[in-house]
């Protein structure tokens, strides 16, 4: 990284009605100012991702950047191969998930999730670079939790507002991998207000995570069955298109998202593929949620993952 402190004047560009924007005239390899910064937490609080093409930056630079919006976390609570030097960085490498869930993956999730929400403090932000990417295919899809809930009928908010569920790993999904055994022997529970409320922007978002909320009894005080009616619902309502945006990398480019106002969608358009897909992803430290009733979230397995 230079010295140099650059401020040129951030040129934001919605790519969607509710979500998403890239933001030009920003080079990540340089010491941004003050007043950049504010304009691209801005941005982000407000199309809650945001993107950045074209970058020539590494997993330092990317850290520097990242610990100017908080303190960054280690990769991954059950990660243990970050690259040497760097225990903040996560891979998202399709070269190894072969060996680590038993068949080829182009990245770890494919389902609609919010990071790490099985925490008690899920990560307040992400941001993924891009290395290598395939041809074709490989994007990314993100969605307003926010827009997500205010697009619900009133009543049907009001139901959300006082619902709490369990996030967790689920044993179901990765059970006999290596993976799964490396989860069931740190196993992380939180609950989670269904709606919560957003530290800085006040905001509610529908903060339910398909991945991390697909146990049994997820909604407290509900059956297995009521609870996954009524969180289809909710699943159903998070992905709805008009509240996602889809990004199409190329190498060098950089995602930063709001991980208490989004879900997103990693791809599984090319398992069945021989490419090769890399990238590399940082987290900043999260609070504890906050729903409407001024409750906190709960801790119920796993510690509260904090920056070292
Ligand atoms: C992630 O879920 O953090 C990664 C998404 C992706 O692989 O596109």
């Amino acid at each position: 990284m230079t010295s140099t402190v650059q401020r040129l004047g951030i040129d934001v560009r919605p790519l969607s009605g509710h979500t998403g924007a890239e933001i030009h005239g920003v080079d990540l390899s340089q010491q941004l100012d003050d007043a950049t910064i504010a304009e691209i937490r801005s941005a982000l609080l407000r199309w809650k991702v945001v993107f950045f093409r074209d970058q020539s930056i590494g997993h330092a630079e990317q850290i520097a950047f990242g610990a100017r919006f908080g303190k960054i976390t280690p990769a991954h609570p059950h990660e243990d191969a970050p690259p040497e030097g760097f225990p903040q960085i996560l891979p998202i490498d399709s070269r190894r998930y072969e060996k680590k869930f038993g068949k080829r993956k182009i990245t770890y999730d494919n389902g609609w999730h919010t990071d790490v929400t099985a925490l008690v403090n899920p990560p307040a932000g992400s941001i993924l670079r891009a290395d290598i990417v395939p041809p074709y295919g490989g994007d990314t899809a993100w969605t307003n939790l926010v827009a997500a809930y205010q697009g619900l009928p009133e009543e049907l908010r009001a139901f959300a507002d006082g619902l709490r569920a369990k996030h967790s790993f689920s044993p179901r999904l990765l059970a006999g991998t290596p993976y799964g055994e490396k989860i069931a022997s740190n196993p992380l529970l939180a609950i989670h207000p269904v709606v919560r409320v957003h530290p800085e922007t006040g905001e509610r978002a529908l903060f339910v995570s398909p991945t991390f909320t697909s146990g049994e009894n997820e909604i407290i005080g509900f059956s297995t069955r009521q609870s996954h009616r009524i969180l289809d619902l909710f699943y159903e309502q998070i992905a709805r298109p008009e509240y996602t945006v889809r990004f199409r990398w190329s190498p060098g480019d950089v995602a930063f998202w709001d991980n208490r106002a989004t879900a997103h969608l990693g791809p599984s358009d090319l398992n069945h593929l021989d490419f090769d897909r890399v990238l590399y992803r940082i987290t900043l430290e999260g609070d504890i949620p906050v729903g409407v009733d001024g409750r906190q979230s709960e801790l119920v397995a796993g510690q509260p993952f904090l920056a070292d």
